[in-house]
């Protein structure tokens, strides 16, 4: 069997696709989780779009060890030159460079003849092998190329140094036995193909990316490209946990063998959730809250007699805890401990009086405490962000067009307060908030759900601001529901404090 190699961009076009900005902090604790996980490429980034993307990439190539760090540019020599520069600390740099090949994109976008379009891919990769030796070349919207021309441009970025040719299907149009009839025609064409390892790249937009990128893997494709939770441009990239789960299942069916520690799927969801501030439906194939649970007595009856009745994976598998043990503020800090680390939780014990004493806090609200308040409690359940805390907060309310807040906050160890009426109780707490940072942000999508059930709850709060032509996302937990959406907001604006 041979391997598949795991190439992660989330980073890449999931980041840059949502619009959303993250920081070189989120990206860092991302990257991380991804070498945890272990993909064996991280695209962190395009550097030359822009110098916050560029110092993105720098630092990660220097700070994350253990995966190859790759970063995307066009067929410019400047992309290249400065793509380089940010890998020049990389422990495994890849350069991935490319051009677009449909007729498309070639006449109307590019305004280059087919001709042209080949000098300037073989000069990218030849720039590009001059700084790294692993080079990969994308071919644009491959799947609405013509078949002799791909082939002419594949066959010459290979004799100019290309290690992996990535074939994209960057409009999501293709159908799984066209894209598999496809890999296997350069496969059959591309005379020099087995110097390279061919790359597979798709998008969801009729919703067949994990398809496509299985049927590729069939035809011989020995690299998958996509992101966590499938999140990227439009409908989304291939959901990579999906692919891993997929082949994982049937090993034989592709002849490849997937080395993934796939126990960190779950975590690793719940992070990029998390960050992204993009909710994972609850439906969603291997990380959806519901991809496990069996809610028809048929089903259950059956799951109850033999798992794999209607069970397909075992959810431990994917690093979701089989028991499902409810903690109350009686249990102790044994059980917390236990239950953490069945979660996968590491450096518990270290940490493990302040974690208790947020634990008993919540216990006083709430008289249950289920895993995915564990999750929010090791996540951010905490009342101070980013240097900025909320000491106080009131609203009164009498319908939805008289409310009005009072907040405190303490930021860097001043405390102000202000007050604001506005159109609702959140936007009268948005408003005070407003007054005492003194920020003009646009405020472009707020949003509040449940963590776990019951009417006592936590509020999980998802607030997403536009400054400076950046998308910010930020996020607050807590029972109440409004200091849950002060402190998305808070947390939003902290991170907006460090855009140039
Ligand atoms: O979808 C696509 O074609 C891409 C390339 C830039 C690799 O993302
Ligand atoms: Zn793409």
């Amino acid at each position: 069997m041979r391997k598949l190699y795991i190439f992660d961009t989330t980073l890449r076009d999931g980041e840059q696709s949502l619009g959303i900005t993250l920081n070189v902090k989120e990206k860092l604790v991302i990257g991380r989780q991804l070498v945890k996980l272990g993909v064996d490429i991280i695209e962190a980034g395009f550097p030359a779009s822009s110098p916050g993307d560029f110092n993105s990439v720098k630092t990660i190539a220097k700070e994350i060890k253990g995966a190859t760090i790759c970063g995307l540019t066009r067929a410019v020599e400047k992309d290249i030159d400065t793509c380089a520069e940010a890998l020049r600390d990389a422990e495994a740099p890849r350069i991935h460079t490319g051009i677009a090949v449909s007729p498309v994109h070639m006449a109307k976008k590019l305004k280059m003849s087919p001709s042209q379009v080949v000098e300037a891919a073989v000069a990218a990769v030849k720039r590009a092998k001059k700084y790294v030796s692993d080079v990969e070349f994308y071919a644009e919207d491959a799947s609405r190329s013509e078949r002799d021309f791909l082939v002419e441009i594949v066959s010459k970025v290979i004799a100019a140094g290309a290690t992996v040719v990535n074939i994209p299907d960057t409009v999501g149009y293709s159908t799984p036995w066209q894209y598999e009839e496809l890999i296997s025609y350069l496969k059959n064409h591309v005379s020099n193909i087995d110097h390279a390892v061919i790359s597979i790249h798709c998008h969801n937009d009729l919703g067949l990316a994990t398809a496509n990128s299985l049927a590729g893997i069939r035809a011989g494709a020995s690299q998958v490209e996509g992101t966590i939770n499938g999140i990227g441009e439009r409908a989304g990239n291939t959901s990579l946990e999906e692919v891993i789960m997929a082949v994982y299942s049937q090993k034989n069916l592709y002849g490849v063998d997937v080395m993934i520690n796939t126990r960190e799927i779950a975590a690793t969801s719940r992070l990029v959730s998390r960050i992204t501030g993009v909710a994972v439906p609850s439906h969603k194939a291997i990380v959806g809250a519901n991809a496990f649970m069996h809610a028809s007595g048929i089903h259950q009856d059956g799951v109850l007699k033999e798992r794999n009745t209607y069970e397909i994976i075992d959810p431990e598998v994917v690093g979701i805890p089989r028991s499902r043990i409810v903690l109350s503020a009686r249990s102790g800090r044994h059980a917390l401990k236990h239950r953490l680390e069945e979660l996968g939780y590491t450096g518990v014990q270290e940490n493990l009086d302040d974690i208790y004493a947020k634990f008993l806090e919540l216990g006083d609200l709430k008289s249950e405490i289920f895993d995915d308040d564990l999750h929010a409690l090791m996540g951010n359940a905490t009342k101070e962000v980013n240097g900025i805390s909320i000491k106080q907060l009131s609203v009164t309310s009498s319908g939805a067009a008289h409310a009005a807040a009072t907040v405190t906050l303490e930021i860097d160890g001043q405390v102000s307060s202000d007050a604001a009426c506005g159109a609702g109780p959140v936007d009268a707490v948005f408003k005070a908030v407003d007054r005492i940072v003194g920020k003009t942000v646009k405020l472009e999508d707020y949003s509040l759900k449940s963590v776990s059930r019951g009417s006592e709850a936590m509020g999980d709060a998802t607030v997403k601001i536009r400054y400076k032509n950046s998308l910010v996302v930020g996020r607050g937990i807590s029972t109440d529901i409004f200091e849950a959406s002060a402190l998305a907001y808070v947390n939003a604006l902290a991170k907006a404090a460090h855009i140039e």
